[in-house]
């Protein structure tokens, strides 16, 4: 193990709390859903035992209802906003009261190629994916329509991205809302989501309060719904990973359920391509409109998985277009259009679990040139930069939180020979 893979190691045993590991000290003093599972299979490249009891925090998180929540409040903290005394899930742990992209499946799916076998212990896990997948059917879906909608941005875990642009724009802030936030105390203000972009965060979660989060009530009345290719294609990656982990478990009576959720969720991706810019976009579904350009969420169609010869052709050439843009890509947002931001947020950096997952996805569809591309774009910007946060894809400096969780795992998972 090379001086930089000890320091991966390092940063995560000082981000563990106990049996979970927080993204960053200053910034996200709490578990985050999809942080924990890649940190996860970072983890157990090195120590299996801690891994699963990573996992297993995660689940201990999960709501009656299947949902695992965005972020889990197992332990108090006063340094973020908002926490649990805003949300009040009336949940033990508390926790937020949304979800985050479902990567939960594919993380395990990956531990069992890299020797997870316990049958005792997959059963368990399979039963609880289950439940998380059907969640995300019912309350993300009411219609079943083969959309997955987000109701928050920050359910796609691309908080700020331009994607949403339209949608926050058109919400209006009750003089009434007042913000205590706490991550621009930590963090260059630039650098972060404006106070309006807040106010707006805040006003969703105020709506759906209101609704006593009735997610069907939310879809129906809520002030934000859009359908985020993130989302839908990281769905889709993982239910074909938890078909593969029913087959190993001979949950046959699942075989079904599963092979129908696949071929719907992937037939109607096709409502997501937009013939004006020749790709998958996100689609606000209050207003029927698709999003006008590309964001790294459009370029997952590989790791779900999907479309037909025309929108891959199509997808393969922006994908080379927008990677050799900049010297580190994959950006966040597509560097030729006038929203990018090489250095704020989700509109522009470089982030290292998004790097994982168009790798892995690229790989999946021999595209073998590109992922490896990014792969080594990947460690190469955090051997010369550090365990940041995000970076910017010209000059590769970091940005946001440092020595951040996931960017560990993530150099170490890819340190690790069996991938890509
Ligand atoms: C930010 C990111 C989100 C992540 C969280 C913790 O909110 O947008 O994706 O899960 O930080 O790292």
């Amino acid at each position: 193990m090379t001086d930089l893979q000890e320091k991966a190691k390092n940063i995560i045993k000082s981000n563990s709390r106990g049996d979970f590991t927080i993204p960053c000290e200053t910034l996200y003093p709490f578990q985050w859903n999809w942080d924990s599972a890649f940190c996860a299979l970072g983890i157990y490249t090195y120590n299996k035992e801690r891994a699963l009891r990573e996992i297993d925090s995660l689940f201990n998180g999960q709501w009656e209802n299947g949902m695992i929540p965005q972020i889990i409040f197992h332990k108090n903290n006063t340094t973020y906003f908002p926490g649990p005394e805003i949300w009040q899930s009336n949940t033990n742990p508390p926790s937020s009261c949304i979800s985050q992209p479902p990567v939960l499946a594919t993380i395990i799916w990956y531990m069992m190629t890299l020797g997870l076998e316990d049958k005792t212990i997959l059963n368990g896990y399979f039963d609880k994916l289950m439940k998380y997948h059907k969640w995300f059917v019912n309350n993300r879906d009411p219609y079943n329509k083969g959309l997955l909608s987000i109701i928050h941005p920050w359910e796609s875990g691309r908080d700020n991205s331009p994607d949403w642009d339209s949608a926050i724009n058109a919400i209006k802030v009750d003089d009434s809302i007042h913000l205590e936030r706490k991550d621009n105390t930590h963090i260059d203000e630039k650098e972060r989501p404006t106070n309006d972009d807040y106010n707006r965060y805040m006003q969703i979660v105020y709506k759906c309060k209101e609704f006593n989060w009735d997610n069907k009530k939310i879809y129906d009345e809520g002030l934000f719904n859009v359908c985020d290719p993130g989302i839908q294609f990281i769905f889709i990656r993982a239910c074909k990973d938890l078909y593969k982990m029913a087959v190993y478990l001979h949950r046959t009576e699942y075989y079904t359920i599963l092979e129908n959720w696949i071929e719907h969720y992937s037939t109607n991706c096709n409502k997501l391509w937009n013939v004006h810019v020749n790709a998958y976009s996100s689609l606000n579904i209050k207003t029927g409109e698709l999003h006008d350009c590309i964001s790294c969420a459009s370029m997952l169609y590989a790791y779900a998985n999907i479309g037909g010869k025309e929108q891959r052709d199509a997808m393969i050439k922006h994908s080379k277009r927008i990677l050799y843009a900049t010297k580190y890509g994959f950006p966040s947002y597509d560097p030729h259009q006038k929203r990018f931001d090489s250095k704020k947020y989700w509109r522009g950096p470089v982030w290292c679990i998004i790097n994982f997952m168009l790798s892995i996805g690229f790989a999946s569809i021999k595209e073998v040139e590109l992922s490896k591309k990014i792969k080594n774009n990947t460690n190469e910007i955090i051997e010369n930069n550090g365990f940041f946060e995000y970076f910017d894809p010209y000059e590769g400096r970091g940005y946001g939180g440092e020595n951040f969780s996931w960017t560990a795992a993530v150099y170490l998972i890819f340190k690790n020979e069996l991938f890509v």
